[in-house]
């Protein structure tokens, strides 16, 4: 299971050696949390795609950056991350009127597209899409902050979709991954990698004042 460092609790004024202690313990893959401060429910504004555009000058074009839009206007605003320079747009099915239209105009750029669903939301809101995604994104915390504690109630969730992507995939289709996001910390971690989780984004149990990126990385995969 690839690990996804979500950076919302890091110290924004250190985001670059953040982001440089991350890829040094073999981190390839970021996980950007965009927040306008109006869809989420504590109502937090976290960053918007200049400082997108400045973590990918920093981490340069090998690393992959997922874009999490948890923002009310991302069917009009989702550009704007691409121009940025994200790879994986990542949108949440509550907010989007369109998702046939928004996933065929992501694909249409050139990026990689995954929806993603809240902890109340019900898989068959995505199901139909799953063909023509190249992730989709289970959370287990609701949307608006680092540091919640994971839901367990999600299990049925990601089996459902890891079940319906095996399938896709032994049919000949789309090899979609599937990613997990919200209070994963090291005495979890290992239970979801064995529901089937192909990327787990870890915020608090990566970044935060109690060890060191590195100790925790290596916390997480001694498991
Ligand atoms: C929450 C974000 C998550 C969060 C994860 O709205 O989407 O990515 O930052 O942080 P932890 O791992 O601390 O729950
Ligand atoms: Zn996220």
């Amino acid at each position: 299971m690839q690990i996804a460092p979500s950076i919302l609790t890091a110290d924004f004024t250190r985001l670059g050696e953040v982001l440089q202690e991350a890829i040094d313990e073999g981190i390839d893959w970021i996980h950007l949390d965009v927040m306008d401060g109006n869809w989420v429910i504590n109502e937090t504004i976290t960053f918007g795609p200049a400082v997108v555009r400045s973590i990918r000058e920093r981490v340069g074009p090998d690393i992959f950056l997922d874009c999490h839009l948890m923002i009310t206007n991302a069917e009009r605003t989702w550009k704007q991350y691409v121009e940025a320079g994200v790879d994986l747009i990542i949108a949440h099915i509550e907010a989007i009127s369109d998702p046939w239209n928004l996933v065929s105009e992501i694909r249409r750029s050139g990026t990689m597209v995954g929806l993603v669903l809240n902890p109340e939301t019900e898989t068959e809101m995505v199901l139909p899409y799953l063909s023509e995604l190249d992730l989709v994104l289970v959370m287990s915390v609701v949307p608006g902050k680092g540091g919640q504690s994971f839901m367990p109630e999600v299990e049925e969730k990601i089996r459902d979709f890891r079940a319906a992507i095996d399938e896709q995939i032994s049919a000949g289709g789309r090899r979609t991954k599937l990613m997990i996001d919200g209070g994963i910390k090291a005495h979890n971690a290992a239970m979801v990698a064995s529901w089937g989780v192909d990327v787990a984004v870890i915020g608090s149990g990566l970044i935060n004042d109690r060890a060191s990126i590195a100790e925790n990385i290596s916390e997480i995969r001694s498991k």
